[in-house]
């Protein structure tokens, strides 16, 4: 059987722990979508590591980790990425496994990206600019080149022949870039990546699945950035939900079990687009400064926000969420008392539905206001004394999205988790 764990916001709710603390009781943990836009963090004792590429289970010596065909791989992001696992003594080339379906990120996918932005000017999506949109254009366009072909003798020549499209492309959008210490890092890490364990990734995992071993589909971005669902055209170019472990992977939708989705507490962004809950006043700083809500992969500092149960609901909806894991408790810690969006007031009229164009619409969130716990709760380990006020702030929850919260995060560590329900 598989599970799911994903993101119900716009990205970064904690999916990085929570995979690191699932991980020992599977033994496959497999990225189904995505790419080096994800910065997924998790602590090895006091050592904070922020993963792009490689699945969230790697520290963890008897699991195996496999990059699925849906996701998008950087092989420089690869390697170095590598070179940090294998200094915690981490032997990639032994639970590390690569699906030859998986679409190459090139030199030109990056300088695309940043075309593609600065042409839009005001408008600009905020990418991460590691050249998610331009990779995922060639695997819809048919164009791209994948990790079963760097093993091909016409590997150079598919490469030169992607590169002059590119090249047009980039004249056309009168930008200009020397790529050229890309390109030799490129190679480099495309030889690197020739070491690596490349199979067939839908055999090697129904195989798995068959033989009775346990997957743990992985998720990077957040719901709210599906290129379907979400907040379009402000997200990622994947299907971030958890049909996408279905395509990403090449396992059929009979085969998913339970699905974990992830939301913080409270609410981020980072990048450009809409973002109803979105606090521009000190309180927005302090959720900011509390949680320390900047960019793992870019350092951006996240926009921030009151929990939106609407957002939520929709994106429950949407994976069939079957357990909701809420991080960043802890953040709220000192907070008097907190907001929870409950509708949306679009051009004057009341709704509890996401909107078409959440884009261009005028919303104002609608909120219900709950005393805060005003304690420390970083200490606490089990369901049982949790403060009064946090057992209200979940069950109301838990009512409104129709999902139960099954497990409360409060702190960054491994062991700062708490298991409310099975
Ligand atoms: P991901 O992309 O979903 O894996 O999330 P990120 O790693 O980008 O961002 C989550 C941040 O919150 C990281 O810095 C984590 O170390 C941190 N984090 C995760 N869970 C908790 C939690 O329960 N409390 C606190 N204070 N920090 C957390
Ligand atoms: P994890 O997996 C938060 C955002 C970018 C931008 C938009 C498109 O760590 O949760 P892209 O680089 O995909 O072209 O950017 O999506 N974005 C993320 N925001 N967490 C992420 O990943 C993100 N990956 C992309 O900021 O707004
Ligand atoms: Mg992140």
């Amino acid at each position: 059987m598989v599970d799911v764990i994903l993101g119900l916001q716009w990205g970064d709710e904690g999916k990085g722990k929570i995979v690191d603390y699932f991980a020992p009781k599977y033994d496959i943990i497999a990225r189904f979508q995505g790419g080096p836009n994800a910065g997924h963090t998790l602590y090895v004792g006091d050592k904070k590591i922020v993963l792009h590429q490689i699945p969230s289970g790697i520290f963890h010596q008897n699991t195996t980790n496999i990059i699925g065909n849906g996701v998008v791989l950087d092989p420089v992001t690869l390697k170095r990425e590598c070179d940090t696992v294998a200094a915690f003594g981490i032997d990639v080339k032994k639970n590390l496994f690569i699906s030859q379906r998986t679409n190459l990120i090139v030199p030109t996918h990056r300088a695309l990206d940043t075309a593609s932005e600065i042409s839009k000017g005001e408008s600009k999506i905020g990418s991460t600019l590691k050249g998610i949109g331009p990779s995922y254009m060639d695997k819809t366009g048919r164009n791209a080149l994948r990790v079963g072909d760097i093993t091909d003798k016409s590997f150079i020549t598919q490469y030169i022949k992607l590169r002059l499209k590119h090249q047009r492309l980039l004249d056309n959008f009168h930008f200009t870039e020397d790529i050229s210490v890309w390109e030799e890092e490129f190679f480099e890490a495309v030889e690197f990546l020739r070491t690596l364990n490349i199979v067939n990734g839908e055999y090697f995992i129904n195989d798995k699945i068959s033989s009775g071993q346990k997957v743990l589909a992985e998720g990077a971005q957040g719901s709210m950035l599906d290129v379907d669902f979400g907040t379009f055209p402000f997200v990622t170019s994947s299907n971030t939900i958890s049909a996408g472990v279905c395509t990403g992977l090449g396992i059929a939708p009979q085969k998913i079990n339970k699905v974990f989705g992830v939301t913080k507490a409270y609410c981020t962004r980072v990048g450009s687009g809409p973002f109803p809950t979105e606090l521009y006043d000190e309180t927005g700083e302090e959720l900011r400064k509390i949680g320390n809500e900047f960019g793992a992969t870019t350092g951006r500092p996240r926009r921030c926000g009151w929990i939106d149960l609407v957002a939520l609901k929709y994106t429950c909806m949407l994976n069939g969420v079957t357990n909701v894991v809420m991080t960043k408790a802890d953040v709220l810690d000192s907070f008097k008392a907190l907001n929870v969006c409950t509708e949306y007031l679009i051009n004057g009229n009341k709704s509890g539905q996401v909107p078409f164009q959440l884009t261009h619409a005028e919303i104002k969130p609608e909120y219900q206001t709950f005393e805060g716990w005003d304690c420390d709760s970083t200490c606490l380990k089990t369901g049982d004394n949790l403060p009064d006020a946090m057992q209200r702030y979940i069950s109301f929850i838990n009512q409104y999205i129709g999902a139960p919260v099954s497990h409360v995060s409060n702190g960054p560590q491994r062991e700062q988790i708490i298991k409310i329900l099975n």
